[in-house]
């Protein structure tokens, strides 16, 4: 039986999160992915809930002259336990590549974290009809070539980009049958045991009235929460949908 996975992601924000943060089901795993320069505190923040820190990008290098970036060893140091790989908006405005995807994937997983891949496609490219191949060689990219290792430790989140900020949210069948067909995917590379068990979220415009349809759906294991996210009470009533 997969858990439920809900992972906030605050982007470029730094809400205070103040408040009480409600319990929730020991079937279920919660994390927040707040900006780099607020991991620190939030380390603080959440301890005692049960929610795990993530971060929202990594470098793949260990260490070096690369201005502005910042090594899986030191969040591994700051208590992380998932990074965001591959965000649509680190695809689109930072040209993100599948390439740099699985080199993120892998540095991770050298230091016991976990990685959210996120893949999904442009409204263009659904309009077109193209969505279905179009998410599967994102997956491919991926699950053709990882190793061991990094395959036992990685989560899988779908984000129609037309869905995310925008109030739209994929219908739960749209989603589900995304979720299916990346799992489909995903066991053409490596073997249907394999897939069984990934974890696969969906995102774009997860709400407190939407949760509940989206996460009964069988293939969806859990939600990438933005804008709700930033507020502790909306995104624990998604938490707790
Ligand atoms: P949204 O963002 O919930 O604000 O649509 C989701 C995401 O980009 O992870």
């Amino acid at each position: 039986m997969r858990k439920k996975f809900i992972c906030g992601n605050w982007k470029m924000f730094a809400p205070a999160w103040e408040g009480e943060i409600p319990a929730f089901a020991e079937n279920k795993i919660v994390a927040v992915a707040p900006p780099f320069t607020e991991l620190s505190r939030m380390s603080e923040r959440l301890k005692g809930t049960g929610i795990k820190l993530a971060a929202q990008n990594v470098y793949f290098k260990d260490n070096g002259a690369y201005t502005g970036e910042i090594s899986a060893e030191m969040l591994k140091n700051l208590g992380v336990s998932y990074c965001i790989v591959g965000h649509s908006e680190r695809r689109g405005y930072f040209g993100e590549t599948d390439e740099d995807c699985l080199k993120k994937i892998e540095k991770l997983a050298e230091y016991g974290i976990a990685a959210i891949l996120c893949v999904g496609e442009s409204l263009e490219t659904r309009e077109a009809g193209d969505e279905y191949k179009f998410v599967g060689t994102q997956v491919e990219a991926i699950f053709e070539n990882i190793s061991p290792a990094a395959a036992e430790n990685i989560v899988v989140a779908y984000e129609p980009i037309w869905a995310i900020g925008t109030g739209k949210t994929a219908s739960a069948e749209q989603a589900q049958e995304m979720c299916a067909h990346i799992r489909a995917t995903i066991a053409a590379c490596k073997g249907s045991d394999y897939a069984d068990g990934v974890l696969i979220q969906y995102g774009g415009s997860v709400k407190p009235s939407n949760a509940a349809e989206l996460l009964g759906m069988e293939d969806i294991d859990g939600a990438l929460v933005g804008g709700a996210s930033l507020e502790p009470a909306s995104f624990m009533d998604i938490v707790n949908y």
